[in-house]
């Protein structure tokens, strides 16, 4: 998997990555892998012709500004993501302000189904990231659908939601990110679960900074942080932080870094849960997610988790057998 290119450099570290979805996330996601350059080329994929392959025109020539050489193409033909080490699925409807991630579940299960069909057709041995929501329901899915190791088909929503609570503890401290750490768990919903306990600044747990009641509140505001960027927006979600977390994980895999990340986790029995997808720590480098993280929880955070847990498996619930 690993490149090397001039003195050693492990510049690209993929070869091949498709973006399925050249919507906003599918977008900011490419343009971003482009210029860290984590891997050779970008397949971007998308039905409506001509999208795909403008957006990929577009990113390529900011490489001449930005000084990347990572190739970026479009196409409307799934055959284009063969030879990928990762797929990156993107596609579906947004929800619209006041609608739940769970509201678009039907519309884009539909869309799923068919891309998974590609991806087993076209890219039969590539590890598969899931990014479109309802992420821990449609993770599920597809990893049901594909019958591969669930090292190989995971989602994308921890670091998501990690890197928004970690944005509102600098926003309200004052003290830079880069010595925060904040950890989320859970489905990617309104009942996720911040993890205030492992949450530190510089390896100083937050209660050294911040009171209860404002703790409470960032973590409130981290389970709404998606709704709140959409209903500031209204006619879009976000995408610029859902493609960096994107990144952060291609990153740990590209790099072989072994990171611990929240991740959508397929689980079998950890947390005490089966039978789902849900956000958990997770240790990414080569080949996928290859660890999960099992915390012990208090009675206040398992209960949380729990809860989470029910509504991803209700939604679950939901999907054809
Ligand atoms: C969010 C959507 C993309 O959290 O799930 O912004």
């Amino acid at each position: 998997m690993l490149a090397r290119r001039g003195r050693g450099d492990y510049t690209y570290t993929m070869n091949r990555i498709t973006i399925v979805g050249a919507g906003r996330v599918g977008e900011s996601t490419a343009a971003i892998l482009a210029r860290e350059e984590l891997c050779r080329e970008i397949v971007l994929l998308d039905i409506n012709e001509g999208v795909p392959q403008g957006v990929a025109l577009d990113i390529q020539q900011s490489g001449a500004l930005l000084r990347f050489d990572t190739r970026v193409s479009g196409d409307t033909d799934a055959a284009a993501m063969e030879g990928s080490e990762l797929v990156i699925i993107t596609a579906g409807l947004p929800r619209k302000p006041g609608m739940s991630r769970s509201d678009v579940l039907d519309a884009n299960l539909v869309i799923i189904d068919g891309i998974v069909d590609d991806v087993l057709r076209h890219a039969p041995d590539a590890m598969l990231m899931m990014v479109t929501n309802p992420v821990d329901v449609l993770t599920w899915y597809a990893w049901r659908k594909t019958g591969w190791p669930r090292q190989r088909v995971f989602g994308q929503s921890g670091a998501l939601d990690t890197a928004r609570m970690t944005s509102f503890i600098s926003m309200e401290t004052g003290y830079s990110v880069k010595d925060i750490s904040a950890l989320v768990l859970g489905g990617h919903g309104d009942a996720m679960v911040p993890l205030p306990r492992f949450t530190d600044i510089a390896g100083i747990n937050i209660e050294h900074f911040l009171d209860g009641e404002t703790i409470g509140r960032i973590a409130e505001r981290t389970r709404q942080g998606g709704g709140e960027i959409l209903a500031l927006k209204k006619h879009s979600s976000a995408y610029d932080s859902p493609a960096a977390a994107i990144a952060s994980m291609v990153d740990a895999i590209g790099h072989n870094r072994r990171r611990i990340q929240p991740c959508v986790a397929v689980l079998d029995g950890e947390y005490d849960q089966r039978g789902l997808a849900m956000g958990v720590p997770a240790v990414l480098d080569e080949n996928g997610l290859v660890e999960i993280v099992e915390l012990k929880l208090n009675a206040v955070e398992e209960a949380d988790f729990r809860r989470s847990a029910e509504l991803v498996r209700s939604d679950i619930g939901r999907l054809p057998s």
